[in-house]
């Protein structure tokens, strides 16, 4: 069989599964087996496969038309241009939540301007690790802290963290939510993707979620705002006056959870939208905050 021919027959097969992008995801798994660019495979078109690689990429052809996620089959994915290992421990990081690490670590870096004490920023729920490696990354003199409920995730967290040569400039704590954090913790910045999807819309993910990302990852309660509640609840005790949450949600959640958090005393800075223009997440600051009295500049960090 020829690249060519395995890549057609191969299409065609995961098409009939339901997977999306048949062609695209059959050329980045032959790419994996193969080491190689997949834009190489483009000129091997008529390399005659050994049968030890044909038998290689079938299995993995196999393994995705069981829907299990290219991810997963690969055991990487990347993040703001960082690779991230990822397992069924942890949500495989989304490209919208880049789009929140941008906003932390401009803000971040905003705060590094205007004031020489470091700043320091809580990845709530950090999975895989990928919000607070970024912001590691991006703001060197920044103190990242990152939190979670599974210890399997914060191994994987860590280890990520290792692979880019960051397991020193972040601390991984695990437990409920805030009452993993050391006692007298003041944060400038709250970051959080937590989980959103309301339990009864579980079952109708499509497979590669609903049966591969840990339901603990995205199951938001009833109406899948608990997480956004509960930080709208407990976040101010932790933060600085002029501390931000930034606070990733889901689909019709934008303007019930800015109501949630204007209940609680907060201003809602920001609603931001993700790459395909739905509102995915918001700034938020306490309305008592220094930005609030008279000759302030409105949004400008402390
Ligand atoms: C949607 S995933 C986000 C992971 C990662 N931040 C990302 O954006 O890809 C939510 C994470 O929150 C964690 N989590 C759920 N409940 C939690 C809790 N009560 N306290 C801390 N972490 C929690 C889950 O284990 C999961 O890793």
């Amino acid at each position: 069989m020829t690249v060519l021919e395995a890549i057609q027959r191969s299409t065609e097969f995961l098409a009939k599964k339901g997977v999306d992008s048949p062609r695209l995801q059959t050329e980045l798994l032959l790419a994996h087996l193969l080491k190689q660019p997949r834009m190489r495979l483009y000129l091997e078109f008529e390399r005659v496969l050994p049968p030890a690689e044909v038998d290689g990429f079938r299995e993995l052809i196999r393994r995705r038309g069981q829907r299990e996620p290219l991810q997963h089959i690969i055991g990487s994915t990347s993040f703001c241009g960082f690779e991230m290992a990822v397992s069924r421990d942890v949500l495989i990081p989304r490209p919208e939540t880049e789009l929140l690490a941008e906003r932390g670590w401009t803000f971040l870096n905003q705060l590094s301007t205007i004031s020489p004490q470091p700043s320091a920023a809580l990845d709530f729920g950090t999975g895989s690790g990928c919000l607070a490696i970024a912001l590691a990354c991006k703001c060197p003199a920044a103190e990242v802290y990152a939190v979670d409920i599974s210890p399997e995730a914060l191994a994987l967290a860590q280890e990520n963290a290792t692979r880019h040569s960051l397991a020193e400039h972040i601390r991984f704590l695990q437990g409920d939510g805030f009452a993993a954090l050391p006692e007298g913790m003041r944060l400038d910045l709250i970051i959080s993707n937590p989980p959103y999807i309301p339990s009864g819309d579980i079952a109708s993910l499509q497979p590669e979620v609903r049966d591969y990302d840990p339901h603990r990852a995205l199951d938001g309660g009833t109406d899948g705002m608990d997480y956004g509640r509960r930080l709208a609840a407990e976040a101010a005790p932790f933060l600085k006056p002029d501390g931000r949450v930034m606070l990733e949600f889901g689909d019709g959640q934008a303007e019930r959870l800015r109501e949630v958090f204007q209940h609680q005393k907060w201003i809602v800075e920001a609603i931001e939208e993700d790459y395909t223009h739905h509102p995915r997440f918001m700034v938020v600051r306490r309305l008592n905050s220094t930005a609030d009295e008279p000759g302030a500049a409105g949004s400008q960090p402390r």
